[in-house]
């Protein structure tokens, strides 16, 4: 048995989240916390836990265009981030605007290192322009990104949306990964304005 089955965890990924906020503080007690690319689930596990979703204090959505088993304290929604109304959805789902945006996002492996680098790009922008729209103003964002030719371009687009910019990678990863993650904290622009659209940018 793994260590994430043997503590309970959907997956290892868990670990990473733990020690991501552990670091940096991403998941506030009674946040309104939205999770993008949730499945099978063990960052969900962690966010409902710490924002104390699980006992009714904080609003934790979990989002996937794949389907996942239920976690108690969490409101599981279907659908792609690149769909127009996927914004609108979880903003509804939360009840309002979100404290923290988290994405762990990843699209399946073509084998195609470029085509890969190209695809993990455009996710973390779908995340970065979603961010910008559903979280309120002094906002989390916390986003896995694949270290590649346009890595870099993407993690100067976050910087032009908030204060604070870090990037880790948390011992859980595999040492082969190639991921990171951006940590950005206190977004700058007030939420629902187009022209803050990074996608929009040129
Ligand atoms: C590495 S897994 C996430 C693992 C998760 N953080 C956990 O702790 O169990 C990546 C997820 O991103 C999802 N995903 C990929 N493309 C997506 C998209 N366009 N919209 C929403 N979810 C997407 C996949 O379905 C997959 O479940």
């Amino acid at each position: 048995m793994t260590e994430a089955r043997a503590r309970g965890f959907r997956s290892r990924a868990a670990f990473k989240l733990m020690e991501l906020d552990d670091r940096f503080g991403v998941l506030r007690r009674r946040a309104r916390v939205v999770d993008l690319g949730a499945a099978p689930g063990g960052w969900i596990q962690i966010a409902v836990e710490r924002t104390g979703a699980a006992r009714g204090e904080g609003r934790v959505v979990a989002f996937d265009i794949g389907e996942m088993e239920p976690v108690p304290g969490a409101v599981i929604l279907i659908g792609d981030v690149y769909a127009e109304d996927a914004p609108a959805r979880v903003l509804e789902a939360l009840g309002g605007p979100a404290d923290a945006v988290l994405s762990d996002m990843a699209a399946p492996a073509t084998g195609h290192a470029a085509t890969d680098g190209l695809r993990a790009v455009a996710l973390g922008e779908a995340a970065l322009a979603f961010a910008t729209r559903v979280l309120a103003p002094g906002g989390t964002l916390a986003l896995k990104l694949l270290m590649g030719p346009s890595s870099e371009d993407l993690v100067a687009l976050v910087k032009r949306h908030f204060g604070t910019v870090k990037l880790a990678r948390p011992k859980a990863s595999r040492k082969e990964s190639k991921e990171v993650y951006v940590i950005a904290l206190e977004m700058r622009h007030p939420n629902g304005d187009p022209d803050d659209s990074p996608t929009k940018r040129p």
